[in-house]
């Protein structure tokens, strides 16, 4: 695929089935991840790849974060089953380091291109993927559980697979978005 056709055609998958990524494009996920800008080159996120007998682990702590969380009864049920809707989820979560010329907000950014490229290069390999937070994602419950620390972030879950559809083919947005000054 051609980079521009990347930039101008690159689309969320919602559905996506086994199999997962192999060993060899997760890792061009990772160099895609490793590629973004990066003030100061500081790196300040990690990913966490849950798949198979780890997959089921993170659906546990969502289903005890629910509960943590006192969310309703029909969303504790449904809780264990979120991240089961992909062989592959990676969590991607900020690694804030004290920088006084690299405030937290950018190393935020950066973190969040990363999850960005790694879409990206899903949709590149022909794979689908889509980056989804919500309640879990603001969870200091699920940040304890995963290991991160209440001061950092966590970005997304990113949820990678074999798309289970067709690519939705979105609207281009009729936004005249630059103003010539
Ligand atoms: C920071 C962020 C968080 C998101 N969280 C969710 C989410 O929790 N659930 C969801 O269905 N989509 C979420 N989305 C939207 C999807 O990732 C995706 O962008 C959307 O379905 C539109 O598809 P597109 O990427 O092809 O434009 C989020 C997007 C961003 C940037």
């Amino acid at each position: 695929m051609q980079a521009k056709d990347l930039l101008l055609t690159r689309s969320s998958m919602p559905r996506v089935v086994s199999p997962g990524p192999s060993a060899e494009q997760l890792r061009l996920l990772e160099q895609a991840a490793l590629r973004v800008p990066d003030h100061m080159s500081l790196t300040p996120y990690t990913c966490l790849v849950y798949q198979g007998a780890a997959l089921q682990q993170l659906s546990e702590i969502y289903t005890a974060v629910s509960k943590l969380e006192d969310l309703t009864p029909a969303e504790q049920e449904r809780a264990g089953q979120l991240p089961l809707r992909a062989p592959c989820v990676i969590v991607i979560a900020t690694q804030y380091q004290v920088k006084e010329k690299v405030p937290s907000l950018e190393q935020y950014a950066s973190a969040a291109c990363a999850t960005m490229a790694m879409q990206q290069m899903a949709f590149t390999l022909g794979l689908g993927a889509v980056w989804r937070t919500g309640v879990y994602a603001e969870s200091n419950h699920m940040k304890a559980a995963l290991g991160i620390s209440s001061d950092n972030d966590i970005v997304g879950f990113l949820y990678v697979g074999t798309p289970a559809v067709p690519t939705p083919i979105k609207p281009s947005k009729d936004i005249q978005l630059f103003t010539q000054m």
